[in-house]
């Protein structure tokens, strides 16, 4: 039988190379495109293929187009909700602009499945109704958040004009080794940065904000029985999935777990609440449970232990 093949755009990133490592297992051969602004090709696993350009390049459009591929699964990403608010039309341009640009390359290569990473921490409104389950209403409040949301209906859109399979997997706080320490979501990465130069952890407010801690070779599981969910697309919600634990873990909790994992012990330290952040957030994966046959298998403290392990042995 021919092999299977599949491109992972951000395959060098930190979620996307453990998603590459994940399609390899399943028996494709992945093509990563990567431009490697925050991503680093040592981190492409062994087997898969590395393109360096970018998402809204020709280059892109034309491999897709021309490479017979089965799956496109989709990490590239403008990612932090900073520099969405500080400058909106670069996000729109790298998040959208670039979706696009894979989706018509999708269309013209006859790609049979279409995945992406969206983010089960921005889409929804802020609600004391927890988890979120995926039909719950919607309200990003950064433009990071609109061009996740927005990307899920151009998924639909595709889906429904050209027939094109489509899942948006909605993750929610994603940790594990090889996440990079700079950006947003990377608290995890980090408070174990601080750790191991025996820095104090510092906590913004009065750290009771929680938040949904999934692990990512978890969330790489997820990628791979999305390849494998083939359902008609009626609506965004019908063709997403949240990828968490359903568990909301405070700050505090965190840090002292973090300490607990890595067996060494440092100060926790209170700093002011920093605006705008959302308080609480947890989604709820029954529907992964029931439709993809996933869950996640890592207890916190063991992803953290691993994540650690990984922390102390390479970053700086
Ligand atoms: N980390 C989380 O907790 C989290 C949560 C929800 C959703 N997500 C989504 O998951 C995806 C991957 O996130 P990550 O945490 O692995 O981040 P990451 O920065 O490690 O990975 C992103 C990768 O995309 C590459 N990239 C960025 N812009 C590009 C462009 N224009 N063209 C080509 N390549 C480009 C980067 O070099 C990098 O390798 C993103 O779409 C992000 O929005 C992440």
């Amino acid at each position: 039988m021919p092999e299977k093949k599949a491109v992972v755009t951000g395959g060098a990133g930190f979620i996307g190379s453990h998603v590459s490592e994940a399609l390899q297992r399943e028996g494709y051969h992945v093509t990563v495109i990567d431009n490697l602004s925050s991503g680093s090709e040592s981190n492409v696993p062994h087997g898969a293929e590395l393109v360096v350009c970018d998402v809204r390049s020709e280059q892109a459009r034309e491999l897709i187009a021309g490479g017979g591929f089965d799956v496109v699964d989709h990490h590239a990403a403008q990612m932090d909700v900073r520099v969405s608010v500080a400058d909106p039309m670069l996000d729109a341009d790298i998040n959208l602009m670039g979706l696009l640009n894979l989706l018509e390359a999708a269309r013209e290569g006859d790609v049979k499945k279409f995945i992406f990473a969206s983010s089960g921490g921005v889409v929804y409104g802020e609600s004391d109704d927890l988890p979120h389950n995926e039909t719950a209403p919607k309200l990003p409040v950064s433009p990071y958040g609109v061009s996740k949301l927005g990307s899920e209906y151009y998924l639909a859109m595709y889906s429904m004009l050209y027939g094109i399979k489509v899942v948006s997997l909605r993750y929610a706080n994603v940790y594990g080794p090889r996440q990079s320490p700079h950006g947003e979501a990377g608290v995890v990465a980090i408070f174990g940065s601080r750790i191991k130069k025996g820095e104090n952890l510092t906590v913004f407010g009065d750290g009771e904000q929680t938040r949904d801690y999934v692990f990512v070779k978890d969330v790489a599981r997820a990628n791979a029985a999305a390849t494998r969910f083939d359902a008609e697309c009626t609506s965004i919600d019908k063709v997403a999935f949240n990828i968490g634990t359903g568990t909301e873990t405070s700050v505090v909790q965190l840090a002292n777990a973090m300490l607990e994992a890595s067996g060494i012990t440092v100060a926790i330290e209170n700093a002011p609440a920093r605006a705008g952040e959302l308080l609480r957030s947890s989604v709820d994966n029954a529907r992964a449970k029931k439709l993809l046959d996933w869950e996640p298998s890592v207890e916190l403290v063991g992803g953290l232990r691993e994540t650690y392990e990984w922390i102390a042995g390479v970053a700086g």
